[in-house]
């Protein structure tokens, strides 16, 4: 049973100045709710129920998201306003939350070696990065690559297919379609040039990941970017057969462009409240 999630919430948001200024993009609104919280309720949803959080300086309004607010709990109690709080309430009752900083940023598999401290080597673990909003059918995006890694312990990546000009912002694999949209992966490169890419098979952030990787990632040089790659170690980990790559069903927003972000935006609102 996997119990844990990894959010990896310590970037600065530069793409968002000034809002990101003194805010963690992680609290940035989708219409009324803050982007991290998309990701723990799908977490939650996947039975994760311990969310252990890499967070840096700056970022104590998401440790702060995830509590109780009695000032504003008092204030609103018995009012019609106490109901938007029900989604936050309950995610605090149900999950438990745990955060460590991280002190340097030195890439994503940085910061993910920088949680093994919260997520220990008992079990498998999923990774969610919040940027990317995911909209699951009819299961949520980390609920469906749970049960894949049920069926295979090996370590799942999401991925959806981009356009051959847009594979560069991405990790890519090279892989053989084993059908049902699992993948077996043979290779995976760090956002390639178009004419380097594999394929067109693009990595998105939602990883299900083995305690192994921890010692990979301890062995993996800095690389693209001179950061740490979880793209490299994993790499290493699928050049040993132990990668399987996802292809998943439903929809995914780049929140970390602002282009993404306000198509979400628009979405959810259309979604909520009929675009009224
Ligand atoms: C990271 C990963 C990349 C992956 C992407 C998904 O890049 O390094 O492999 O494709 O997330 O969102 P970032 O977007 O943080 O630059």
């Amino acid at each position: 049973m996997i119990r844990k999630c990894l959010f990896p919430a310590a970037g600065y948001g530069t793409r968002f100045l000034p809002a990101t200024k003194a805010m963690p993009k992680e609290v940035l609104p989708i219409v009324d709710k803050p982007l991290i919280q998309y990701g723990v309720e799908e977490a939650l949803a996947a039975g994760m129920d311990n969310i252990a959080i890499v967070t840096g300086r700056g970022k104590r309004a998401i440790a702060d998201h995830f509590d109780i607010s009695y000032e504003l709990e008092h204030q609103i109690s018995g009012t019609s306003k106490e109901d938007k709080l029900g989604g936050i309430r309950h995610l605090i009752e149900h999950c438990v939350f745990s955060y460590t900083r991280q002190i340097e940023m030195k890439g994503l598999g940085h910061a993910i070696l920088t949680g093994e401290t919260l997520i220990g080597h008992e079990d498998a673990f999923g990774v969610i990065l919040a940027d990317d909003l995911c909209l699951g059918e009819p299961d949520p995006v980390m609920k469906q690559m749970v049960d894949l890694y049920n069926q295979h312990n090996a370590c799942i990546i999401a991925i959806e297919e981009v356009p051959m000009e847009e594979v560069y912002k991405y990790g890519v694999i090279d892989a053989q379609d084993m059908g049902n949209g699992v993948y077996k992966v043979n290779a995976m490169v760090e956002k390639p040039a178009a004419e380097d890419a594999p394929s067109n098979l693009a990595i998105i952030g939602r990883y299900i990941l083995t305690p192994e990787i921890f010692d990979v990632l301890r062995d993996t040089p800095p690389g693209k970017g001179g950061e740490l790659q979880i793209t490299d170690a994993l790499n290493t980990m699928a050049g040993e057969g132990k990668v399987l790559a996802y292809k998943f069903n439903g929809k995914r927003f780049d929140c970390g462009s602002v282009e993404g972000f306000v198509n979400a935006t628009n979405y959810f609102f259309d979604k909520l409240y009929g675009g009224s």
